[in-house]
Parts: structure tokens; sequence; C-alpha cells
């Protein structure tokens, strides 16, 4: 099976270059100008269009099995393609919860069946070592550690026992992500609202206060230092948490960190006119807060724009009590067009756009063959028409969430093809071949031998 796209600006090397991309067999096997390219079963002309690496999205709730109300693994990745995304990695705060080696698998088992992109998963970080092990033995991505869990007794609230699940994921060579809110301290505030009958948006934004935020990131980026482990913070919103990064840097942590378009793009302003649809944790800061995650974005010390798409039903985003809404948005479908747009606008370089959003996330989560357009690697290439205007509508999604706090919103810039192991999965609106996603799992390198057999 060959595939070609001819006549196509393609990046490269941080530069727009001319020329076209001949796929065989599910890899690029060539790059080059369009008349030294051989001929293929299927031709795509890419006139006016970008090639760039299939993007990479590290932090997805595909959700599935009982919460499949809200997505499943079909739904949700055909919004992966649509959005120009040929891999994501799937979040493990599902019902079941992925706990275990054999939640994994379970959960793995049911997706090879249904994926329309690529799909790794991530395990949660467990106490036991043998459970981390077997794992990633069974297929995990990476580990994903919740500090926003509200229980005060849960394990990892423990240093000292955390700091041995640090450790181990370190000597197996993978990233643990982490939700960086202190969850007694939200927990102790929601409670105190809720008992006094506090619920509009505002007591929501005093329960998740920025200094939690902080707090957290000081917590895992110093217990992480001691073991030498390698921490990705997710989602970050504000910029006193960006400067706890700076400072964990300084003093060697290896530590990387997401932001999402929302955290980005909109602000507490934002929040007030759209209410529930805008709600997340964390939820929307400040505008000063947005302004420096998008200069330490466009600066590079923000390594990885992520979705954090979190489908839920309608119902459970308009609840007119602030603490039964459930927090997250579906991100799939928007996040490329809303940063094409400010690329459109020279706010950023298209460069920095596929560093954060292919380039990155394939080397801090172990994914070789993927990120960057280059002979030998997967044949995952999305086209992108730069100059496309149209408004966001949630309601043409194919996310099963469809709502969004964009919706309404100018974009330039779309992906118009989404290709998939050299099959044409998305096209223009349309989806067409389903089921070429594969699951993915992390290239280990474990750092030190801990060669136990499972
Ligand atoms: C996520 C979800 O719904 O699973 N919600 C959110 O607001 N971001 C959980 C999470 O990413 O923390
Ligand atoms: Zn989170
Ligand atoms: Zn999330
Ligand atoms: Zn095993």
């Amino acid at each position: 099976m060959s595939l070609r796209v001819t006549d196509v600006k393609m990046l490269l090397g941080g530069r727009l270059v001319e020329g076209g991309i001949s796929i065989q067999d599910g890899r690029i096997s060539r790059i080059g100008k369009t008349l030294h390219l051989p001929k293929s079963e299927t031709n795509i002309d890419g006139k006016g269009l970008i090639a760039i690496p299939g993007l990479i999205d590290v932090h997805v709730h595909l959700r599935d099995m009982e919460l499949a109300y809200k997505e499943d693994f079909s739904s949700g990745t055909l919004a992966a393609a649509a959005g120009g995304f040929t891999t994501i990695l799937d979040m493990p705060n599902t019902k079941p919860p992925t706990t275990s080696e054999e939640r994994l698998r379970e959960k793995i088992e049911r997706a090879k069946a249904t994926i329309h992109v690529n799909v790794g998963f991530y395990g949660a970080l467990a106490e036991s070592a043998i459970e981390l092990r077997a794992m990633i033995h069974a297929g995990a991505i990476a580990f994903k550690l919740y500090m926003n869990e509200p229980n005060p007794e849960a394990w990892h609230h423990d240093p000292r026992r955390l700091l041995s699940s640090l450790e181990e994921s370190a000597s197996l060579g993978v990233q643990v992500a982490c939700h960086a809110e202190t969850g007694a301290e939200v927990a102790k505030i929601q409670r105190e609202c809720q008992a006094e009958g506090k619920n509009s948006v505002r007591d929501f934004l005093r329960a998740h206060a920025p200094e939690f935020e902080a707090e957290a990131v000081r917590r895992i980026t110093s217990l992480s230092r001691r073991v030498r482990a390698s921490v990705h913070l997710c989602h970050m919103s504000t910029q006193r948490a960006l400067k706890e990064i700076s400072i964990a840097r300084r003093a060697g942590t290896a530590v990387t960190c997401e932001a999402t378009p929302h955290h980005l793009l909109l602000d507490q302003k934002d929040l007030s006119r759209k209410g529930g649809l805008a709600i997340m944790v964390p939820p929307l800061r400040k505008t000063s807060d947005a302004r420096a995650l998008w200069r330490s974005l466009a600066e590079g010390r923000v390594d990885v724009v992520a979705s954090d798409h979190a489908p839920h039903s309608l119902e459970e985003k308009t609840a007119t009590d602030v603490w039964a809404v459930k927090p997250g948005i579906p991100g799939l479908e928007t996040t490329l067009p809303l940063l094409l747009t400010r690329v459109k606008r020279r706010e950023i370089s298209l460069n920095r756009i596929v560093q954060a959003l292919a380039e990155n996330p394939a080397r801090i989560f172990g994914l070789p063959g993927k990120g960057r357009l280059a002979a030998g690697t997967d044949g995952d290439i999305v086209l992108i028409n730069p100059k496309e205007r149209f408004k966001i509508d949630s309601s043409t999604f194919y996310s099963k969430a469809r709502f969004s706090p964009f919706d309404g919103l100018e974009c330039v810039g779309r992906p118009v093809t989404t290709i998939v192991s050299g099959r044409i999965v998305y096209d223009r609106g349309e989806i067409v071949e389903k089921n070429r996603g594969e699951v993915v799992t992390s290239e280990v390198r474990p750092r030190s031998s801990s060669s136990t057999a499972c």
C-alpha cells in the first residue's frame, strides 16, 4: 500500500520546503522534490496545503467503558482525527480506573478493535513497585499522579511513599505526569463553602487557588529531584507555577510541562460569561497568567500543548450548583485551529506549534517513530490549510461532548487531511477509513538494571 502527497509545503527542520512525501507500507519512505518521488497507488494533491507531522496529544480522556455516555474509544479517536491528532495518550481516571496491569490489559483489548488513530495508555501511579513494572510490561506509556486527590489518607500524600514510587518510575525510565493541585487543601475550602451554601463560580475559584498549584509543583519537583525522576506537569495555569518550574529547573530537576489552549487563550472573564461550560481544573485564571503562559510557550519554556480533552454530558456541565458541575471541556477538535489562528496573526511560529504538539511530546514520552517528518518515521501526517476561515461550531464535533467555550470564535487555519500509518483517515470533514489506529507502547530504556522478570 503506497500513498504520495505532491506539491505540498512541508515543515522540515523548522522551515517550509516545497516538495512531496512518499509513504510505503505505513512509513515515510521518501521526502523530496515531487518529480523525484516514485509513483503510488494513492496521490494527494497538496497544493495550497502544508504538511506537518501527525500531532500527538499527551492529555486526553477517552473515557469509554462505564463512562461511554461521555465519550468512547471510537468517538474520541474520530474527534482526534478531525483535529489533526494521529496519536493520543489516554488518562487513567476512567471507570473503572486504570490502576493495575489487569485493568490496563482490559482497556487495551477493548481499544484495539475500535480506535481510528493511535492511542497510548497511562497507568495510575501505584504504590507497589511490582504493579508499576507490570503496567509497563503490559504496555503503559507513562504513569499519572493525581495530587488533587481530595482524600488526605491517600498513599501518595505521604512524601516517603510517593518518593519510592517516583524512584521506581525513574528506574523504569518512564514519565510521571502529574495533576499539580494540593487536593486536601482544595477539598477543605470546598467543604467549607458547601457547608455555608456558597456555590458560585467565585467560590470554585477560591477553592482552586493559584497557590495550591504552585505548592504542588514545589512538592513534586523537590521529591522527583531527589530520585532523579522525570516529571511532566499537566495543564499549568499560573505564572506562579511557571516560576516554581524555573526554580526547579535551575536546581537540576528533570521537569517538563504542558499548557492547554483554554489556559493559554481564555481567562476568568470568559468563565463569568460561559459559566459551567468553562469550568475545568485547574480553572481559568487571570489575564496576566494566560499572557505569562503564552510567553513561556513562545519562548520554549512550556514544552507541550495538550488539549486535556475532558468530555462530559451537557447536563453535567449545566448544573446550577458549581460543585455539581463536572470539570473539563472537549479540546481535540479546537486545539490546532485555535493555535493556527495565532500563527496567522504572527503571535507564534508554526514551527513552535509543531514542536509543542508533535516533536516534544514524542521525545518526552518516548515515541521515537513519531513527531517529525523524516524518511523511516511512521506515516502519520496532517495536511493543513493555513488560510481557511471558519467559526468553531461544537454541534459539528465528532466528540460526544458537543459544547465548547470557544463556540462562535472565528479561526484561520485548520487540518484538512489526517493520515495515519499511510492511510487517509479524515479528509475535508469526512471520515474516510476507520480502525486504522494502533495501540502504542513506550520505548522503555531502563536507567538502572532492575531486572525483575514478570
Ligand atoms: C478532567 C476530567 O474530566 O477527567 N477534568 C478537568 O477539568 N481537567 C480531569 C483532569 O484532567 O484533572
Ligand atoms: Zn488534571
Ligand atoms: Zn485531564
Ligand atoms: Zn507481566
